[in-house]
């Protein structure tokens, strides 16, 4: 949600501020802006839309000066226009926001009421304001920055330039992350380290309620309260990747490609763990704990939703789930002798991150299943389970999900195999069972995509498509019609096969396809009934099975999809690599902008 940056530098930044915008576009698109102090004022260019609207403005209107601010917008308050674009500026004050200001609109309020002229529709812009009227009335730089941050509520990470102090910056964060960038004579500051890897990769990652002055030489860090405070520097592992797409025409596509060798590397990390005694889990005493939390948001949610089969299945471990915007606010009575587990590719998910700090106040021990290691969620959690995916730039989450699955299988193996609940036997035989999902994968990835094609081609032409499974298939089904809904813009549901007669079967006819995920397991002849309920109505059923699965259904589909027999505990990951495809396929049909689509961003840093 948003991505700033700013320079300190020695020679013009405004080059370098759009090189680490690119690295940062993942987090929202709808606009792009930067400001520099040039000759004792400050400038701005901003630009609605992707970063390269912005490039374009810059060429051909460039900005000198060698401190600058910039940003990347998702829109939250206003309409993702140039005008609502940050850097705002008023009273020699640039200001760059990644958050929500919740009490804008009586700030707004007031500060209009003593003669401030508001130019943007956006929460923003009160900061700017405040700090205006803070210097008018003689405080100096931190210090109105700090009278400021004692006016405004919510979630900010925050980057100012004043006109009259060409040497520094000054940011404050409480909620979405900021990383300080100590280069060579030049300092940096970013969303993400990711962004400042070309520059330097030794960073101080500013804590909530922190503010800092940051100059050439270095950064002055104070509290909430206004003490100086020392936060630790420490050498950033986000490496200066190149984002490339290699052969394929989409990130996303690329991604899903990705994942028999992701998978490779996450059970080469875990299988040591499910194979090692109980202690080799860090933190987590799996045979003691009464029971789990879990939560996350949108398809780590979904990751987590399968994991609770398994911990239940295997380890005979009861889990409570939610969705993290709804767990951190639900006052759930949990025992401090519990353990929860947040699950997150991008690891700084505001409402996840609010639910892990909910479960820490209550005691509970915490487990981050995360892809960005140097992440809040990483950086708050008692014990790290890295999930190895490498960088996803595609926003819809595809080898995050499927490695995510992963270590949640490895865990419930572990988590199982310490309380007793499977045999050595069986312990191995899953272990197995784990050790085979690269090579089929990889089988899979090859055989499927002509089929996949076909049935894109026609999904493309209508309006709303139903998914169904039961067991494991059913949080996939839900993540079936998410992927699907989210870069075709097609409406898609996931249900449970066995509620479809509950309400959803009014809606069968021939012009919604349903889409029914059946591995032939414990569920399958139940779910095949369901498919004849629908059949029966008229309904279109696209079948995804496994060869044992397509000999033993009967019925007349539309498509069927078949994919090797696999053991129950991997096929959520194996079933995964065809609905990622139909959808993406389906996408690229419909011509939309599958690895950027519209109003979505990659990190959701508020709530
Ligand atoms: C969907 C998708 C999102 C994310 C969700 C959580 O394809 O990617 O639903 O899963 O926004 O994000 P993280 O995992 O970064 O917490």
């Amino acid at each position: 949600m948003c991505g700033i940056v700013g320079i300190v530098g020695q020679q013009p930044v405004s080059e370098r501020l759009v090189d680490a915008l690119k690295r940062l576009e993942y987090r929202g698109y709808d606009s792009a802006g930067i400001a520099t102090i040039t000759e004792g004022t400050l400038q701005r260019r901003r630009a609605e839309g992707k970063l390269v609207n912005l490039e374009t403005r810059l060429k051909a209107e460039p900005l000198n000066g060698s401190i600058g601010i910039a940003h990347t917008r998702w829109a939250t308050h206003g309409a993702p226009t140039e005008g609502n674009a940050h850097p705002h500026f008023t009273g020699g004050v640039a200001v760059v926001h990644n958050g929500i200001i919740e009490n804008f609109a009586e700030l707004k309020e007031e500060l209009t009421a003593a003669g401030a002229e508001f130019q943007t529709a956006t929460d923003t812009e009160v900061v700017a304001h405040l700090l205006a009227r803070h210097r008018q009335e003689g405080m100096g730089q931190g210090e109105a920055m700090h009278a400021m941050l004692k006016r405004v509520k919510g979630a900010y990470a925050l980057a100012v330039l004043f006109e009259d102090d060409p040497s520094s910056i000054i940011a404050a964060r409480n909620g979405p992350p900021l990383a300080i960038g100590h280069g060579d004579g030049e300092m940096f500051l970013a969303s993400d380290a990711i962004a400042l890897a070309p520059f330097t990769n030794e960073v101080t990652y500013l804590m909530d309620g922190d503010w800092a002055v940051i100059g050439k030489g270095g950064a002055d860090i104070f509290d909430f309260d206004g003490y100086p405070v020392e936060r630790p520097r420490q050498t950033s592992m986000a490496a200066a990747y190149q984002a490339n797409k290699g052969q394929h025409r989409h990130f996303m596509e690329k991604e899903i490609y990705e994942q028999p060798e992701a998978i490779g590397h996450v059970l080469a990390h875990y299988v040591s763990l499910i194979e090692n005694r109980a202690d080799a889990v860090p933190i987590f005493d799996f045979a003691s704990i009464p029971s789990l939390a879990i939560s996350a948001c949108g398809t780590a949610y979904l990751a987590g939703l399968i994991g609770k089969y398994w911990f239940e299945r295997y380890a005979r471990l009861p889990v409570e789930i939610d969705v993290a915007s709804e767990f951190r606010y639900r006052e759930i009575p949990l025992s401090p002798q519990s353990a929860a587990l947040f699950i997150s590719q991008s690891g700084e998910t505001a409402d996840t991150l609010a639910s892990l700090r909910y479960c820490k106040k209550l005691g509970l021990k915490i487990g981050a299943i995360v892809n960005a290691a140097e992440s809040s969620i990483a950086r708050e959690a008692d014990a790290v389970f890295p999930i190895l995916a490498g960088p996803e730039i595609g926003v819809a989450s595809t080898k995050a999900f499927t490695c995510q699955l992963a270590v949640l299988a490895a865990l419930a193996i572990s988590a199982a195999r310490t309380r007793g609940t499977v045999t050595e036997t069986e312990v191995q035989a899953l272990v197995r069972s784990l050790a085979e999902m690269p090579r089929i994968m990889s089988q899979v990835l090859n055989s499927v995509q002509p089929k996949i094609e076909l049935l894109a081609r026609e999904l493309s032409r209508y309006h709303d498509v139903l998914y169904l499974g039961r067991g494991t298939s059913f949080p996939l089904a839900m993540e079936g019609a998410l992927k699907l809904k989210e870069i075709s813009y097609i409406h898609a549901e996931g249900y449970a096969a066995g509620e479809l007669k509950h309400g959803p079967i009014a809606l069968i006819d021939k012009n919604m396809p349903v889409i029914v995920i059946a591995p032939f397991d414990r569920f399958f002849n139940k779910t095949v009934s369901n498919m004849e309920e629908v059949a029966a109505r008229g309904g279109r059923v696209i079948l995804i099975t496994d060869q044992k699965g397509a000999t033993a259904s009967k019925l007349d589909t539309m498509h069927t999809i078949v994919l090797p027999a696999v053991d129950e505990i991997i096929a959520p990951m194996i079933f995964s690599l065809p609905i990622q495809l139909l959808a993406y396929h389906t996408a690229v049909f419909m011509g939309t902008d599958v690895d950027q689509p519209r109003n979505l961003a990659k990190s959701v840093t508020v709530e």
